[in-house]
């Protein structure tokens, strides 16, 4: 495509650090599916996810628990049985306990390099695709406050184990029946299953995870083992994109199914 339109701050071509293009876009295909797809995707996840949060009811189905809500750090909980009751903070926090543990996945997630790609496409539009001008007048990339703190993405991933690690032990749980015997299963044993192996998935693949694991090694002759895993580690942040997307899902359906059965729209199927 010839540059026909001159330079403006609007188109961002003049943003420093970006390349001086005149014009607005360098495509010819439909660029603006993905944008538009992965703003309409995140949005929506929002948009329950914070209903979700703030409504303090209907996350405790026993043996069943919503991953929003767990561990417990209030007094304020639905007692949920065995389950993980820390209320570390008390009886003064008043407010849903899900505002106290949704802090840590979405502290990963925000900062994840996957979604930090979608997002600053998606919403930000910083760009909204590759050889499209930004609408923004400044590029600073994230060498500024407040995007250079997307570089605590790391310690994000530790406490992401611990939270991945919580979750298995609630899906662990689930194989008890409503009275809290064990040897039991139901459609939600399932529902959590699938939404801790996704999580797993998802976290394992996170690039600091595999830079933890083999991104300093000089000599991976020397490593062969951490060579290994980082070859297995590396295959599944290949996928981190699709990981990323069905993790967030299966999560908003792990918290759905647990609303609906707690709520009473349906019993939970037992399979034994
Ligand atoms: Fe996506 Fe770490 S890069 S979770």
């Amino acid at each position: 495509t010839t540059p026909t339109t001159p330079v403006t701050e609007a188109s961002g071509g003049r943003a420093h650090g970006r390349a001086a293009i005149a014009a607005r876009h360098l495509r010819t295909d439909r660029w603006w599916v993905p944008p538009l797809v992965t703003a309409l995707g995140l949005g929506a996840f929002i948009a329950y996810a914070t209903w979700r949060a703030f409504a303090n009811s209907d996350y405790y189905a026993a043996p069943y628990v919503s991953p929003f809500y767990s561990p417990c750090l209030a007094s304020n909980c639905t007692s949920m049985k065995g389950g993980a009751d820390w209320p570390l903070f008390g009886d003064w926090w008043g407010l849903s306990p899900a505002l106290l543990v949704l802090v840590f996945p979405l502290g990963f997630r925000l900062t994840c390099y996957y979604y930090r790609k979608a997002y600053y496409r998606g919403i930000w539009w910083s760009p909204p695709a590759c050889a499209v001008a930004e609408p923004h007048a400044k590029y600073t990339g994230e060498t500024r406050f407040p995007l250079i703190l997307q570089n605590v993405h790391r310690y994000f991933f530790y406490l992401a184990l611990i939270v991945a690690g919580i979750l298995t032990y609630d899906a662990v749980l689930g194989f008890r029946d409503p009275s809290g015997d064990w040897g039991h299963m139901g459609l939600g044993t399932v529902v959590l299953l699938v939404n801790i192996a996704l999580i797993w998935a998802y976290t394992v693949s996170c690039h600091s995870c595999r830079h933890v694991i083999g991104g300093k090694l000089r000599h991976f002759s020397k490593h062969p083992v951490r060579y290994r895993l980082w070859n297995r580690v590396g295959a599944l942040t290949a996928r981190h994109m699709l990981l990323a997307w069905s993790s967030l899902i299966s999560v908003g359906v792990a918290d759905l199914y647990v609303y609906l059965v707690a709520s009473g729209a349906f019993d939970d199927p037992r399979f034994f």
